[in-house]
């Protein structure tokens, strides 16, 4: 079926089937790669997108249902956050990266200086797997004082 997803504030056409992930989409058929896909469970963070504003894992919503809803990916982020991964060199693997920065943006959005336990909370559903939180952290705290 062919459902019109509007992503980064541009319509994007999709040709989907009923069952199909917004993560699958994005990538598949939007050409959007910045959203990973990690574990497609939920597990993970990977694959971390802002639906209206809110934060998600889109291999976890349906492509149907972010019909008719604004789309955030990280292609579409301008926050002090990403050239904050940058300094700190939080940009490792860069495999769960866009998921870190989707969701540390949307934490400093909601609360521009959050204390460690609240940046372990806000970011406990993104795995890292080489254990690299320590830089990922210091980047949120250098977004926080910019921000
Ligand atoms: S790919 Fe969506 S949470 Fe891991
Ligand atoms: S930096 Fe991405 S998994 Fe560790």
């Amino acid at each position: 079926m062919k459902i019109e997803l509007s992503v980064n504030g541009e319509a994007h056409e999709v040709d989907v089937w009923e069952g199909e992930s917004l993560l699958y989409a994005l990538r598949e058929h939007a050409g959007l790669y910045g959203s990973k896909n990690a574990c497609e469970q939920g597990e993970c963070g990977s694959c971390s997108v802002l639906l209206d504003g809110s934060l998600v894992c889109a291999c976890l919503v349906l492509a149907v249902q972010a019909e008719g809803h604004e789309v955030v990916t990280v292609e579409g982020l301008d926050h002090p956050v990403q050239e904050a991964f940058v300094e700190t060199g939080a940009v490792q693997c860069g495999f769960c990266t866009p998921g870190f920065i989707v969701a540390a943006a949307d934490l400093l959005q909601r609360n521009p200086s959050p204390s460690d336990d609240e940046m372990r909370e806000a970011l406990s559903g993104n795995l890292c797997r080489c254990t690299g939180y320590a830089k990922i952290f210091d980047a949120v705290r250098l977004a926080a004082e910019r921000a």
